[in-house]
């Protein structure tokens, strides 16, 4: 089995993912580690031990990541211990309660889970995990990649100690949809993002131009209404406000599966084909967010932010039926 730990800020779609990867044999969860992004990390955290409560899994750890962006967070790095609390004013961070609720998971105000994270932080534990199983772990990353970036500053080795890190992040020549540079996981830390994209490990990145292919319909969501399974019906409560959301901005009766797309390339990569080159991300300006990225091989009379650079693989096209029938059987 895939040892598989879950980078996540549920997240009505990152719910989705954790769900997927719980019921797939493929998989070996080893933990969940919690990031900003659809909500603030404190609340990640306690929507990750919530949702392991709620299916009964709480053999799986779940271990909080920084509440502030990479840049913010190693101003705060401490000579021993690595703080993950920065003083990053909340407003600079991007939080989509309109797209999640503001709990994150449909304003279905659970009850606050009686389990509690690991006294460790997530970055700490990934470079633990990737020493205890070197080559073997994946990460899944589903929110800005705060966590990895600082991974990679805690241990340079971590990109060659970790197995594959698969990313579901930018927007390969599609607009975002946070604006039209920007897709909202990578605009949540730039800068994070291009130290993950140019760390040298193997990264598979899912974006936009294929999740946007991936729709769950309105027909499927009754089917998961129906079902006898916890897991389908828990989905189908917490998916309305995200449906709402779905036909105010996109004018569409579905939803995107973005991380539940990602979570599959890890279950079954075939579903998905792979184009490789270099990406490197936006950190400044209008098109902050923005993924660059380039396949065509050239050799570039200037090109120094880019020569050299360790390339990564990025999905191109996807079987959008089989994706969704994987998620819906799961
Ligand atoms: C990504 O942003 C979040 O809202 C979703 O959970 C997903 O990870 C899509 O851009
Ligand atoms: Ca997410």
């Amino acid at each position: 089995r895939k040892k598989v730990i879950i980078d996540t800020d549920p997240g009505i779609d990152d719910a989705m993912a954790i769900f997927v990867a719980l019921r797939s044999p493929e998989l070996e969860v080893l933990g969940l580690t919690t990031t900003f992004g659809n909500v603030h990390t404190a609340l990640a955290t306690r929507n990750a031990l919530h949702l392991l409560e709620a299916v009964g899994r709480t053999d799986i750890p779940v271990v909080e990541g920084s509440h502030v962006t990479v840049k913010f967070s190693i101003m705060n790095l401490q000579a021993v211990s690595f703080s993950v609390h920065g003083t990053q004013k909340a407003t600079k961070l991007r939080i989509a309660s309109f797209v999640h609720g503001s709990d994150g998971l449909g304003n279905q105000n659970f009850p606050a889970p009686a389990s509690k994270p690991l006294d460790q932080s997530a970055a700490a534990f990934l470079v633990e995990q990737a020493n205890l199983y070197p080559g073997q772990v994946t990460v899944v990353a589903l929110g800005p990649l705060t966590n990895l970036a600082l991974a990679v500053e805690l241990d340079p080795s971590f990109p060659k100690k970790i197995g594959q890190i698969i990313i579901l992040g930018g927007a390969y020549s599609v607009n975002g949809n946070v604006n039209p540079a920007a897709e909202a996981n990578i605009f949540g830390d730039p800068d994070a993002a291009d130290i993950v994209f140019t760390c040298g490990a193997d990264i598979l990145a899912v974006g936009l131009n294929v999740t946007h292919q991936v729709v769950l319909t309105d027909a499927d969501r009754e089917k998961l209404e129906q079902s006898d399974s916890k897991y389908a019906r828990y989905l189908s409560k917490i998916m309305g406000i995200y449906f709402d959301y779905h036909k105010d901005a996109y004018f569409i009766k579905g939803v995107y599966l973005h991380d539940p797309t990602t979570l599959i390339a890890a279950v079954n990569p075939s579903l998905l084909t792979y184009t490789e080159g270099v990406v490197r991300v936006q950190t400044v300006g209008i098109t902050r967010g923005l993924t660059v990225f380039d396949n065509t091989k050239k050799r570039y009379a200037e090109m120094t932010a880019w020569s050299g650079m360790p390339t990564v693989k990025v999905a191109v096209t996807v079987d959008a039926p089989a994706v969704v029938e994987l998620m819906m059987q799961r």
